[in-house]
């Protein structure tokens, strides 16, 4: 069998763990050949692959972002989208099944081709650790774990000008990243996208650690709303899938912390960084061990299923059972996470 391998959407540590998973798997265990695709859905398209064989894939478990390139690329966009001339383009390269590597955009346009006849195998990725299918997805870890070094830096400075500073994290719908980094750097206040807090309570907060002689530190996700606001914090237009680009509510919380508080405040947005650089172990096994399932799931003909991590097995699921349910911060996480800031 010739399969086809895809990234897509945002970029995150552990990708190419999955392709070298895959493709040593697919070769040693079934006879597979296997290619790439450029850029995501983008390669698809326009049907531009590289040849994946053993070697290309050599040593890249450790490797950072993806030796395939990704794009946010809508399939169904363009001359050339839609499961239709999509499947001719797969004809015409001789390939036969496709393993889409993705998050919540990526994965649900597979379940869309899918639907239309396409034979694809999904792997979820994503740092925001938001997919309810699985328990986690590679790159959250690395994520964290970036995060948590740069707070623990932001700390020591804050505390050398008595600042309050304010950290802002990865995390679109749901404040994994946040919540992990920020306990674990522990912080004054961790403020997630879904609890709503008012100004005057962060303050509050920010107040009582100063009063015992700490330089506070507030933890952001982007995704935040503020109460009384109606959305999240965005002023960057919307992406390819016609979400709301985030990112800056550190800016925006930073001067309104100043004012209430009196303490000087700064805002640092970590942004790419956190899915940028080499995966932690954790990661690497994870995503090798869902790159050798994937290969399985074609093998066992499980067209329209992804595969998931549920304790310490690795399982498959339908795509029409796995996507629609965002995995968010649940209330108990929050209560015990929020009785430690102030
Ligand atoms: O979905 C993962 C994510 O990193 C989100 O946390 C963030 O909102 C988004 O991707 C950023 O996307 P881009 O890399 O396209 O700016």
């Amino acid at each position: 069998m010739k399969i086809g391998i895809l990234t897509s959407g945002g970029d995150c540590p552990g990708l190419n763990a999955v392709i070298r998973g895959a493709v040593l798997k697919g070769i040693k265990a079934y006879g597979h050949t296997f290619v790439g695709f450029r850029d995501g859905w983008r390669g698809v398209v326009d049907g531009e692959v590289l040849e994946l064989p053993r070697e290309k894939v050599r040593g890249i478990s450790k490797q950072g972002g993806t030796i395939l390139g990704t794009s946010r690329t809508n399939p169904f966009d363009g001359p050339n989208g839609g499961a239709h001339n999509i499947k001719m383009t797969l004809v015409s390269l001789g390939i036969d099944a496709l393993i889409a590597i993705g998050g919540e955009g990526t994965l649900a346009a597979a379940q869309r081709l899918s639907q239309e006849g396409l034979k694809i195998v999904g792997v979820p990725k994503t740092v925001d650790n938001d997919l309810a299918a699985t328990d986690y997805t590679f790159g959250f870890d690395t994520a964290v774990q970036i995060a948590t070094e740069a707070i623990d830096r932001l700390r020591t400075t804050g505390e050398s000008h008595h600042r309050c500073m304010v950290a802002e994290v990865m995390g679109r719908h749901a404040g994994w990243i946040a919540l992990h980094a920020g306990m674990a750097a522990g912080a004054h206040a961790i403020l997630i996208p879904e609890q709503p807090v008012s100004a005057a309570q962060i303050a509050t907060w920010v107040q009582e650690a100063q009063r015992r002689g700490r330089a506070p530190l507030v933890v952001v996700a982007e995704g935040f709303i503020e109460q009384g606001q109606e959305a999240a914090h965005s002023g960057r237009g919307l992406d390819t899938f016609g979400r709301p680009r985030l990112g800056g509510i550190g800016e925006k919380l930073a001067p309104e912390i100043e004012a209430r508080t009196g303490i000087e405040t700064r805002a640092t947005v970590l942004g790419h960084i956190q899915r940028g650089g080499v995966p932690s172990a954790f990661d690497r096994v994870l995503a090798t061990r869902l790159g050798m399932a994937a290969v399985d799931s074609v093998a066992h003909n499980r067209w329209g299923t992804m595969v998931t991590l549920k304790g310490t097995s690795i399982e498959s699921i339908d795509f029409d059972t796995a996507l629609g349910s965002l995995k968010t911060v649940p209330q108990e996480r929050w209560d015990e996470a929020s009785l430690l800031f102030g």
